[in-house]
């Protein structure tokens, strides 16, 4: 069985919430924000929450990659940086979840320092607060988990596999031994 921790229903509940708050707190903007999704972990978060939008944007989106397994690997690399100049505009980052901190904080220091943005905004579906080790400030959170289980679908992976699935629940330990059968032998 799969403990579901956030259904189809739930997901799009907090996309509409958080995008009607983006919405008002954006709206008055001087210039066009940008919307920068972080992939590919928020590829379905992003599209979601930014089809909700009721105000001009940008979107745009930026690769990471800082985990391994299970596991995070405490260091960051760039993928792709994204190609819009966002000197003195507000940068909206689209995350996932935020669980150690270690990718968001690097995120915040590269914009900050090659592209010196207005203003930098930080919103994750998940928040796992229990699992901090560098600082970050989230400005929109979808869910805060006081857990620290491994959560797979909308995005959230293991081993590639199950970005697909529509709802993000937590594996059990078949659910492991078969998703990692299939990524070895397919
Ligand atoms: P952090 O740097 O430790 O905050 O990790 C952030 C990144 O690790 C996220 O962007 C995710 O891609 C990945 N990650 C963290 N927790 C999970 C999880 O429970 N399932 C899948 N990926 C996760
Ligand atoms: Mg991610």
């Amino acid at each position: 069985m799969r403990e579901i921790v956030f259904d189809e229903i739930e997901i799009q509940g907090a996309c509409k919430r958080i995008a009607r708050e983006l919405t008002r707190e954006l709206k008055d903007e001087e210039k066009i924000p940008i919307f920068l999704g972080v992939m590919k972990g928020a590829l379905n978060f992003f599209l979601d929450l930014t089809r909700k939008i009721e105000i001009p944007i940008y979107l745009d989106y930026i690769q990471i990659s800082s985990y391994r397994g299970t596991q995070s690997t405490g260091k960051v690399e760039l993928v792709h940086d994204l190609r819009f100049d966002c000197e003195g505009r507000t940068v909206v980052i689209v995350e996932d979840i935020i669980d150690t901190g270690v990718s968001m904080n690097y995120l915040v220091k590269h914009l900050e320092n090659k592209y010196h943005p207005k203003r930098i905004l930080v919103v994750a579906l998940f928040d796992k607060i229990n699992a901090r080790t560098a600082p970050i400030k989230i400005d929109y959170s979808g869910k805060v988990l006081a857990q620290n289980d491994f959560l797979i679908g909308y995005g959230l992976d293991y081993k590639e596999l199950h970005r697909n699935v529509p709802y993000v629940y937590i594996p059990d330990e078949d659910e492991y031994n078969e998703l990692t059968k299939i990524a070895e032998e397919r």
